[in-house]
């Protein structure tokens, strides 16, 4: 029923497995003996946390944090506004965030720098997608699934209106979707 309103796949539920595979070994290496934080930002990251976190193999903690900057469009509105705050002392602690996609940066800026405010002994981000043509601060994640265009995408996790977070792959919305509203 979803399938119908989307043009294009961007990255397929394969290659997503793969990716997670590829990362969680990433940082099951740099990480195995430090009992990581990994901080998820809600609601986004929910499958691609999920699915990479199985795919660590090592102690962690898990924490997560609810930071708005759209406002259920397609634009980033740039007012982030923290909604849930992370209920874990972060002092000392090695920090992973874990984010479904970065465009503008300024959402990880934000979280990042309240993290070593509050002590995080290191803090790092990983994201399923990145888009480095939308950045409007300096910010550059660490371990990265895959990059894609300024192109606005739904699924795994990302919203249009709410709605497509359960797509079982990222893809591209049909122009007359946003037009139906
Ligand atoms: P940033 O602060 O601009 O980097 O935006 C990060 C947040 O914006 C993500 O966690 C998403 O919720 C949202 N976002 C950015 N690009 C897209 C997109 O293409 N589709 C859906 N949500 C997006």
């Amino acid at each position: 029923m979803l399938d119908k309103d989307i043009a294009k796949v961007l990255v397929s539920e394969e290659e997503i497995d793969a990716i997670a595979k590829r990362l969680g070994k990433e940082l099951t290496a740099e990480y195995k003996d430090k009992f990581p934080i990994v901080v998820g930002l809600l609601k986004g990251c929910v499958p691609f946390m999920g699915k990479l976190i199985t795919e660590m193999d090592m102690h962690l903690e898990l924490g997560f944090m609810d930071v708005s900057s759209y406002h259920g469009g397609i634009e980033s509105s740039g007012d982030i506004k923290i909604t849930k705050d992370l209920d874990i002392p972060v002092q000392g602690r090695h920090v992973i965030i874990a984010e479904d996609i970065v465009d503008t940066g300024r959402t990880i800026r934000v979280v990042m720098d309240l993290m070593l405010y509050r002590g995080a002994a290191s803090v790092s981000v990983v994201t399923l997608l990145d888009k480095p043509a939308g950045r409007v601060v300096s910010l550059d994640p660490e371990y990265i699934g895959v990059t894609i265009p300024k192109e606005f995408v739904v699924g795994y996790g990302l919203d249009y209106e709410e709605k497509y977070r359960n797509l079982p792959y990222v893809g591209v919305l049909k122009p007359e979707v946003y037009g139906s509203k």
